[in-house]
This record gives C-alpha cells, structure tokens and sequence, in this order.
C-alpha cells in the first residue's frame, strides 16, 4: 500500500462510513492517506509505516466538515436592516420596499470581482478554522449577466484551498430596472444568464417565494438549467407556501433548501426523488421563524443536512459547528442527525459521493477538534459548547470526484 500521511492515536475517529453502524466510531484510530484519498483506516497500534506522521493524541477526527448552502459572495453591509428587524420590521416587506437583498445587489455590483474574491477568500478561510472543507457558493448578488458571472468567477475552486461547489441564483429576486418587467428578466436569465453561466456553475437555483420568483418561473428557470447539465435545488417553501418543493423533487432536484412551510405532498415527493432537505437554522433563528417539519421529513426518510447559509441579511451566520448546534436546539435534530447533516448527508446534497466520510476511496479531507476543557472526546461536547470548536488541524485534499 502506497501511504504518503499517517494520522495516528486519533482519540475518536467519527468515520461516519455508512458501511459501518451508527456514526462509524472507532477509538484510538489512525488514517492512512496518499494522493488525496484515504488508503486505509483501522486501529492505531496497525497503521502501515509512513515517514509523514501527525500525531492526533486527544483529538476528536470527523471528514473535513461541508457547508452544502452559503452566499458567501457579497459587498457591502446589511446591519441597518438588522436594526430594522429589531425595530420590528418584517424581511419580506424589506424586500419588497427595495432593501434587503437588493441593498447586498447594489454594493455587489459596484465592487470589483477582485474585491468579491478577496472578500470571498477571507469568508471561507475562517470557515476553514472551523474545520469545513468544502463550501457551496451561490451568486444571486448581481442579476445581470455580466455580475452573475463575476460572482461565480470570484468562487473558483481553484487557488482557494478547500472545496468550492458553484450555484447559479440569477433568479434570487427581480432586480430594480425590471421590476415592471419580470417577464423579461426570466427571459434575459433562460436565455443570456444561463447559458453564459452554465460552465462555471455546478447547480442552478431559484428563490421561489413572495417578493421573488413565483411557481411557473421558477420551474421554467429550473429546466432550463437542468437542460444545461446543471443540477437542480431551490430555496423551497421559506416565508410562503408555493408547492415549488414538490415541483422541484419531480424535476429531480439534488437538494431543497429551508422548508419550514413545506406540506406532505411536498415531503413526499422529496422522499420518493431521494432529495437531500437542506436545514438553515440561522435564517430561521434571524427571522425568528418557525422551524421546518423535521419530524415528518425524518418519519418519510428524508435525509436532513444543515447549513450556515451564510449571507449578509437573514443568516449573518459564519460557524457551521453553531448551525448543527442550532438545529438541534431550535429545530429538534437529534445530535447524530446533526453530525450527519454537516457531513454525509450535506456531501450528499452537494453531489459529492465520495466526500463527507472517512474510508478507503473518500477524499482525505479530515478535521481534529480538541474537546472543550475537561470535556471528553465526543461529538456531544463538540455540539453542547457553542462557539469553541476551531479545528486543531485540517487536512484538505482538494479532491472532490
Ligand atoms: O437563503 N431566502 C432567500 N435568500 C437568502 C437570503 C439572502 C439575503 O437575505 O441576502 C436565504 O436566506
Ligand atoms: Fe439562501
């Protein structure tokens, strides 16, 4: 066995392998990798020899963590709309006044796509410190073509040092200069943004609510993306019921995204589509919603994975290790759903197979957590204690097919 890196006495190994049972526990492990995939994993006192070894004595080792719902590519600030909630006043009538994310696509478009990058590239790093290696980056700030794509080519992957998987959202909301026309911006997205964008962009999505897109736009938005080749997701059934998750499910959508308004047919539909449900506690904690039916998405099968779902406005939320705390809390995940839905299940929702667990043939993406002080080695303490788990070491393997 060819072996360029030994990890060794790791504490706890969390291999979250669906082969094995449960979250795939084993205690004083080690993890053989080379050429950007793990080779072998087993018990320490067993691993092969290697000149290159990292000594994880005390740590607590999970796949490098992913972020499967971020818009992590913005300019400008929205703390005056947080003052205004504050005061009382409502997102979507925010929006429909012309702030909230139309306030974040005026500052967008008047920065650089250096200036996106580097903002961008600071945003992730520091997600990078929390122990996630692989980031979904959504454009939606620029609603035009020629802003689009300066947004998804200030997310490239490459250079950035951890995974980056590409969303197109030209269909965030309607910007100003159409708002008498939104026929022609649905035109100008299926026949200008689209296809220009298609080649730097991994899915397309669409934000199907009031203030934004409705039901026939966005499935006609939808399809024509897919007809691209992209993969298919939504902000699906946040501040309004619109029947787009179970339109989306039967388009074959990969992942669905907040939900808290979602009804049976719409679970079932995603249950039957093996659609992945993308949990954003922050926006519901921000908007001080109410959470999405968990009980019903878990009693239909539906895998739950959660996001920061990182943005200037409703989830100014830059910890995923905070997110998975707070679904368990605000949301009623249990603490291994929540593992999964930072790991496994958001691997999943970002068509990423071979990400999101540790065993021969994944990615070697690792993360080690030391446990808070005096805490043991678990995933509990890691959940129980908000806002401590930086990663002691991350090893990213940038190798996500
Ligand atoms: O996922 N709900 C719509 N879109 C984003 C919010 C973006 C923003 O407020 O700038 C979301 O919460
Ligand atoms: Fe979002």
């Amino acid at each position: 066995m060819k072996v360029s890196t030994v990890v060794h006495s790791i504490r706890r190994l969390y291999t979250i392998d669906p082969k094995r049972e449960g979250l795939g526990v084993i205690a004083d492990a080690a993890v053989a990798i080379s050429d950007g995939k793990v080779q072998w994993v087993g018990p320490s006192d067993q691993a092969p020899d290697c000149p290159q070894r990292i000594d994880a004595t005390g740590l607590v080792c999970l796949p490098g963590l992913i972020d499967p719902h971020t818009h992590a590519v913005w300019a400008g600030s929205r703390a005056d709309e947080f003052a205004a909630r504050l005061a009382g006043a409502n997102y979507a009538d925010i929006l429909e006044a012309g702030g909230g994310i139309l306030s974040t696509v005026k500052a967008t478009r008047l920065a650089t796509q250096s200036i996106l990058r580097s903002h961008l590239t600071a945003r992730l790093h520091h997600m990078r410190t929390r122990g996630v290696a692989t980031v979904e980056v959504k454009s939606g700030y620029g609603l035009s073509p020629a802003t689009e794509l300066a947004m998804l080519k200030a997310a490239d992957p490459k250079g950035m040092g951890m995974g980056v998987v590409r969303t197109f959202l030209g269909a965030h909301t309607i910007p100003k200069e159409f708002r008498h026309k939104r026929g022609a911006y649905v035109d100008q997205i299926i026949d200008e943004q689209l296809p220009l964008c298609a080649p730097h962009a991994d899915f397309v999505d669409v934000y199907c609510d009031r203030g934004a897109f409705d039901l026939d736009e966005s499935i006609a938005i939808l399809s024509a993306g897919k007809a691209l080749g992209l993969r298919v997701r939504a902000h699906a059934e946040q501040i309004s019921h619109t029947g787009i998750a179970e339109a989306a499910a039967k388009l074959g959508a990969t992942a669905l995204d907040h939900l808290e308004r979602i009804d049976d047919a719409g679970i079932a539909a995603m249950a039957k589509a093996g659609t992945v449900a993308v949990l954003l506690p922050g926006a519901q904690l921000y908007l001080r919603d109410t959470p999405p039916p968990v009980a019903a998405l878990r009693e239909a099968g539906v895998p739950m994975a959660i996001g920061t779902d990182l943005n200037p406005g409703s989830s100014p939320v830059h910890d995923l290790w905070t997110a998975a705390t707070l679904a368990c809390l605000t949301q009623g995940l249990t603490m291994d759903e929540a593992i999964l839905g930072i790991t496994r299940h958001a691997a999943t929702a970002l068509g990423l197979p071979n990400a999101g667990w540790i065993g021969v043939g994944s990615v070697a993406d690792l993360a080690l957590f030391a446990p808070p002080p005096g805490e043991p080695a678990t995933t509990e303490s890691l959940l129980q204690h908000m806002g401590r788990q930086g990663a002691q070491t991350m090893l990213i393997s940038g190798a996500h097919t």
